[in-house]
């Protein structure tokens, strides 16, 4: 059967606009991102994955996780650690702080998380794993839902075995990341393994990895059987791949298109974060969205060298002025459109086709 991308579905109660989701990516996901994709068609959006210890110690940078924008739901937050107790102190946490979902690690695969017991090191400790997952939905009224890994050694088949346990825990929903733990992001995302997860589970499950076009995710949803799928690495400086997957974005962005909408992702951040904090965090986003052949390369490098966000504004709208206007114009469709995506989902913005 095929499932048309832009139609609603649930988790729980949630009501999700479009089977399309934004995928957790720490250093990645801050709100910036977040309303970017929401602007762009994702339906649901998450957080970087949050350390339970942090919040539970109250850490400042930790609690700064846990700002939530009005224009951003629904959103979930995505916690990770290894103990229950300290796991569901944590989401009642995120739930205070207003997220629609709560969103569980089980998939991360770096050694200085695993090597605390969390992420995807607990698929190998599947009791612990179903006493966090249980932990936590008696912990919150909103949904409880788990993303994992396929396992951690290469062709594991451990979430099959571990997802149903799971949902038998709480679990309102499972995201699937079908490379193993071991794999890091090397070879292919395996979705074979999510239909059979959606054949065991009376849950909606969410298909990561390697979703990079609008045909990909149309045949993964078909394939798998999936409710939903979720785009990560494509859609880092490249909301028009969001957006084409979500069917509001037709060809490739000029120029002067990719710099407002940098401008646009960079004065958000710097209102989310300060200026002196945006300075360090935005250099990555400059090869991510002046690369992929918008700029020459040593484009992007000479903006990493400057020290301020002002002077990196002034070279880019040296490099393409008309994006003046179309950074003011594009801030207030955002405006307007999210207006109409709090209504009815999310605003359809259509875009002109690239002109060479
Ligand atoms: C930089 C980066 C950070 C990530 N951080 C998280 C995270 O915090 N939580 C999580 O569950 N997955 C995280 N992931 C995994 C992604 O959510 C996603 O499952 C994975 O990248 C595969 O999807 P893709 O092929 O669309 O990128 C991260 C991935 C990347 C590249």
């Amino acid at each position: 059967m095929c499932i048309d991308l832009n139609t609603p579905w649930t988790i729980g109660s949630v009501e999700i606009p479009t089977r399309l989701v934004l995928a957790p990516m720490a250093g990645v996901s801050v709100q910036a991102f977040r309303r970017q994709g929401r602007r762009y068609g994702a339906g649901l959006v998450c957080s970087e994955m949050v350390s339970c210890a942090g919040l539970s110690h109250k850490n400042e940078r930790t609690l700064g996780y846990l700002r939530i924008g009005r224009d951003e739901h629904p959103l979930a937050v995505q916690i990770f650690g290894s103990e229950p107790g300290v796991m569901a102190e944590a989401a009642r946490m995120v739930e205070a702080a207003g997220a629609d979902l709560v969103d569980i690690n089980f998939g991360c695969p770096v050694r200085k998380v695993t090597k605390t017991g969390a992420g995807a090191s607990l698929l190998d400790e599947p009791h612990r794993a179903a006493a966090i997952v249980e932990a936590v939905a008696e912990a919150v009224d909103v949904p409880v839902c788990v993303k994992m890994r396929r396992g951690v050694e290469n062709g594991s088949r451990t979430a099959l075995e571990v997802g149903p346990q799971l949902v038998d825990a709480g679990a309102a929903s499972l995201t699937l990341h079908p490379r193993s733990a071991q794999q890091m992001y090397t070879g292919t995302a395996d979705h074979t393994l999510t239909a059979e997860l959606v054949e065991l589970v009376d849950v909606p499950v969410v298909a990561s990895g390697d979703i990079t076009s609008r045909g990909r995710a149309e045949s993964i949803l078909a394939e798998s059987g999936c409710a939903a799928v979720m785009v990560g690495r494509v859609a880092q400086g490249n909301p028009w791949a969001v957006g084409e997957i979500a069917g509001i974005v037709e060809g490739t962005p000029t120029r002067e298109e990719v710099v407002a909408e940098l401008l646009h992702f960079m004065r958000d951040t710097v209102a989310e974060m300060g200026e002196q904090r945006a300075t360090g965090f935005l250099k990555k986003f400059y090869g991510w969205y002046l690369g992929r052949g918008r700029f020459p390369k040593p484009f992007a490098n000479e903006l990493v060298r400057l020290e301020t966000i002002d002077q990196v504004e002034e070279r880019l709208l040296a490099a393409a002025p008309g994006a003046a206007a179309s950074s003011r114009s594009s801030t207030r469709s955002m405006v307007s459109s999210r207006t109409s995506s709090l209504a009815n989902g999310f605003g359809k913005r259509p875009r002109p086709r690239y002109q060479p």
